[in-house]
């Protein structure tokens, strides 16, 4: 079937569609919503037999829907509408949630219903959420919806009429009022159920030194106490702020818009306050409990790196960070490394917001690039024992080049990478123009990179990107990825793996040292960064405060 995909940004569910519906040999074609005459010209021109809407923010055009069937994918089960469907969930405490794939009409989410499934909703932030249970769920609703269309027989049902199980409500947007958090008075539960119901978008407002925050992502702490609201603490970036009956970290602050003023963006909470933050003590965490946004365990002999950053991104101090924790790990008598194994994005590459907030963002920018090829580096010369990148969600850009810098790299059913950094205006690093064509060969190398296009799971492993899927929910990723990694470790063949593997590194580097790579790259990058009239910085700009980009 030729369908088109129309969303408000090529996001992770969409780019997710795109590959599921693709590898089910369907002609997708993408197309943003909002401008309403190139839609009506992307219609006119591919003449879809379906258009199916995974993430819309605004409503379809009524002669759209009216000449050809447009299916919406709404974040609630069926009868739940409104703008904040998942936000009012988590807010609620629900256990068990929904996906509805419904037919787009004259009133929002009230069209008739051509598919369904539901999916747990353990407790844990709304984006991790989203891009895990829900997505999943999501993408059996409407497969199961395009393959119902596909039939020609099948008749959606109305929302309400006999025998219709659900409540039928319209539930109003999640305004901040009903988000705000009085720290005095409520405990530790019910702030992080308003911080993870808020996360990424659009933060809880709060007060914060005397300014204005919103407030992206929370953990509970375990045994920081003070008087509610006082801050604490500092660990890895994030503050520590006391609730009625316990303490929470805050992981990362955007500061409210000044009316007029320009957009702002998320940083991780400490760089957002600045020198406006007094001295406040370091807390490492101690306890297994503890949160920590790096941590390191073992299984016999599996050492498991996990390491999980809000939206993916990596900053120098996140590099150094994992660096540091990488060569302790490499410290250990054991003789397989996972790396990552947690749930949502294990990698997005640099971090623009922090770059976009530098005094001086091309030398931040070079400061981070080399900070993760460092990384990268000790990844691709570990040759005492087998690597292995663990994706428990999505990659992209330098991401994926960390994890290709690993022997072997399992992957979770659902995963999307984006191996390719053209749309952010950067030629790239990472030893990518080692290990990408190392995999998939230079061909290929050359179409991902160029095409700049989302890879599925079963398209990375057919292509040499990805070595092995694993068909899990989210939560059970990083159990089933230690006990494969355990599996390995007891292995016959991993002697001589380990040992072939070092033959094969050093004849590499006897070919072309890495460091020759490396230099390559950085030359074109060094340009990119350094000359102001380069797409990259107006491109990152664009990115970091969400606006229309410059196009590449
Ligand atoms: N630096 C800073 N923030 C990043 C980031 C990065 N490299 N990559 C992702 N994020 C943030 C996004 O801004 C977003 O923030 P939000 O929660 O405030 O909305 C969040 O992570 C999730 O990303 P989003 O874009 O909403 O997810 P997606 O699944 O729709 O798209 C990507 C994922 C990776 C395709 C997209 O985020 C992207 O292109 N990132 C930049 C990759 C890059 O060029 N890296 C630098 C070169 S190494």
């Amino acid at each position: 079937m030729r369908i088109l995909l129309v969303a408000s940004a090529f996001n992770s569910l969409t780019q997710r569609l795109h590959a599921e519906l693709r590898e089910r040999r369907h002609t997708v074609t993408v197309q943003l919503a909002g401008a309403d005459e190139e839609l009506r010209a992307a219609v006119r021109a591919d003449a879809p037999d379906l258009v199916v809407a995974p993430m819309l923010r605004t409503a379809l055009p009524a002669d759209v829907w009216s000449a050809l069937p447009c299916l919406i994918v709404h974040p609630g089960p069926p009868g739940d509408r409104g703008p904040s469907a998942l936000d009012w969930a988590i807010h609620e405490g629900a256990a068990d949630w929904g996906v509805t794939v419904l037919q787009a009409d004259a009133e929002l989410d009230a069209g008739p219903v051509w598919a369904e499934a539901s999916c747990p909703l353990p407790p844990l932030a709304k984006s991790d959420l989203y891009r895990g249970e829900v997505s999943d769920a999501a993408v059996r609703a409407v497969l199961e919806a395009v393959a119902r269309f596909a039939s020609g027989t099948y008749e959606p049902q109305p929302q309400h009429g006999p025998g219709w199980r659900a409540p039928d409500h319209t539930r109003p947007y999640l305004r901040q009022e009903t988000r705000r958090i009085d720290w005095e008075r409520e405990g530790t539960e019910a702030v992080v159920r308003k911080l993870r119901a808020a996360d990424s978008q659009p933060g809880v407002l709060d007060e914060l030194l005397g300014a204005e925050w919103f407030l992206h992502g929370g953990h509970p702490e375990r045994a920081l106490r003070g008087r509610p609201g006082a801050l604490l603490a500092t660990r890895a970036g994030a503050l520590c702020r006391a609730t009625a009956d316990g303490a929470v970290w805050l992981p990362e602050l955007r500061r409210r818009r000044s009316p007029g003023g320009p957009a702002t963006f998320k940083l991780p909470a400490v760089t957002a306050l600045g020198s406006a933050l007094p001295h406040l003590p370091e807390a490492p965490a101690l306890h297994r409990d503890d949160w920590s946004d790096i941590r390191y365990a073992e299984d016999g002999p599996v050492g498991l790196l996990r390491f999980s950053f809000p939206g993916g991104a990596m900053s120098t101090d996140h590099c150094r960070r994992l660096l540091a924790a990488y060569r302790e790990a490499l410290e250990r008598p054991t003789s397989v490394l996972v790396l990552g194994g947690g749930r949502d994005f294990f990698s997005n590459g640099i971090h623009l917001n922090v770059i976009e907030a530098a005094a001086d963002p091309a030398a931040e920018s070079w400061a981070n690039i080399n900070a993760i090829d460092d990384l990268v580096e000790a990844v691709l010369t570990t040759t005492d024992r087998l690597t292995v990148a663990a994706l428990g969600g999505n990659a992209a850009a330098g991401g994926v080049m960390l994890a290709l810098a690993a022997d072997e790299v399992w992957c979770r059913e659902g995963v999307v990478l984006n191996p390719h950094y053209r749309l952010m205006g950067l030629y790239g690093s990472e030893y990518w123009t080692y290990s990408l064509p190392r995999r998939v060969g230079g061909a290929e190398a050359r179409r991902l990179t160029e095409q700049a296009l989302p890879v599925g799971a079963g398209a990375g492993l057919r292509s040499g990107l990805v070595d092995r899927v694993l068909p899990c929910p989210p939560q059970e990723f990083g159990r089933q990825a230690a006990r494969l990694a355990r599996l390995s470790a007891d292995s016959p063949t991993l002697l001589g793996r380990t040992a072939a593997k070092k033959a094969a590194r050093e004849a590499d580097e006897r070919l072309r040292p890495l460091a020759e790579y490396r230099a390559e790259e950085l030359a074109v990058m060094r340009r990119q960064f350094f000359d102001p009239a380069q797409p990259y910085h107006a491109l990152r700009t664009a990115f970091v405060r969400k606006q229309p980009g410059p196009g590449v």
